[in-house]
């Protein structure tokens, strides 16, 4: 087995290539400047190079207002780009497995989304990695997609992370609160995806239960609080989704119903409390 990480400089990328190491898998990592998949060129020269068994793309074009500006940047990254993989990995013989998102729903459902509900993205980001999904699964022979939901892990650009900085140099801090969905942390769906190497079709990852970002942030609050953190905080208020200016429309709910990824890997994935706990001994404080 060799695996070809594409895209290894992301919050994913960088969890998955960790994971490997740990594991003693073989693995061969490229960043966009090794590899930009929108060039097929690049990814047969990368592909042929390597010749992986199987490649797991890590890369996305995830700037979901920007591409409202920008959804034909997003679209040669996140349909073209998994495309190209799509038929590299034919060639090759090699398994693809490709990330996707919540945000192919439109947020009408009020129960979590299974694999074969039908999607209806409402932005340019969610309509990129729909095209991409449509792409793979029309092209690639051996092929998984695995779909997931606000992610966030240290080392990356996040939610998480940017809600804590705001904590540590603001004291009022508003977090949206009618928006429901389920946090993922990278290193749990890392570990996911090892599992599903050698899956077909379609899962969903994501950790917890359905809970609003406020939900998330306050949480944070009083966890860090408790550790002896240092912030400046000293409320966190909630806010509407209508009056947090966004250039993307985000569905309202979009968790993920995750009961055939834990039949597949024979346990649910773990709770919003470990993660959190975990992502708080990542920033050193642990009690
Ligand atoms: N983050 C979330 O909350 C979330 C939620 C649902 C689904 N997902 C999906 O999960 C996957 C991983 O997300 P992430 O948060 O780890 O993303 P990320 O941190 O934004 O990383 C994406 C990586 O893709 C690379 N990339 C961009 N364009 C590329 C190109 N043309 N060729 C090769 N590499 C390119 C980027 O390189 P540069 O750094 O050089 O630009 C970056 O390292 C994505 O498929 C995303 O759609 C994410």
């Amino acid at each position: 087995m060799l695996i070809w990480i594409v895209g290894s400089r992301g919050l994913l990328g960088t969890a998955f290539a960790k994971l490997l190491k740990e594991r003693g898998a073989a693995f061969s990592a490229t960043s966009r400047k090794e590899c930009d998949i929108t060039s097929w060129e690049a990814v047969q020269h990368k592909g042929k190079k390597i010749v992986p068994t199987h490649i797991v793309n890590c890369a996305a074009y995830t700037q979901v207002d920007l591409a409202e500006r920008e959804e034909e940047a997003a679209s040669l990254v996140n349909a073209t780009g998994p495309y190209h993989l799509a038929l590299i990995a034919n060639e090759l013989h090699a398994r693809l497995i490709h990330l996707s998102t919540d945000y192919l729903f439109d947020g009408a459902m009020r129960r979590p989304y299974r694999e074969m509900d039908a999607c209806a993205p409402l932005s340019g980001y969610g309509r990129s990695k729909w095209e991409g999904e449509k792409r793979i699964e029309k092209t690639a022979n051996k092929w998984c997609i695995v779909r997931t939901s606000w992610l966030f892990g240290p080392g990356g650009g996040n939610f998480l992370s940017s809600v804590l900085s705001r904590m540590q140099r603001e004291e009022e801090v508003q977090v949206v609160s009618d928006q429901v969905n389920r946090p993922t942390f990278a290193f749990d769906l890392a570990e996911a995806l090892f599992s599903l190497l050698d899956a077909q079709g379609i899962y969903h990852f994501a950790n917890g239960h359905p809970m609003t970002r406020f939900e998330m942030a306050r949480d944070l609050f009083e966890e860090g609080n408790k550790r002896g953190m240092r912030l400046n905080c000293k409320r966190v208020l909630p806010i509407s989704m209508a009056l947090f200016e966004q250039a993307a429309r985000r569905p309202p709910y979009s968790a993920l119903d995750t009961s055939k990824v834990t039949e597949f890997l024979g346990k649910p994935p773990r709770s919003w409390k470990e993660i959190l706990e975990e992502y708080l001994c990542s920033q050193n404080a642990c009690l």
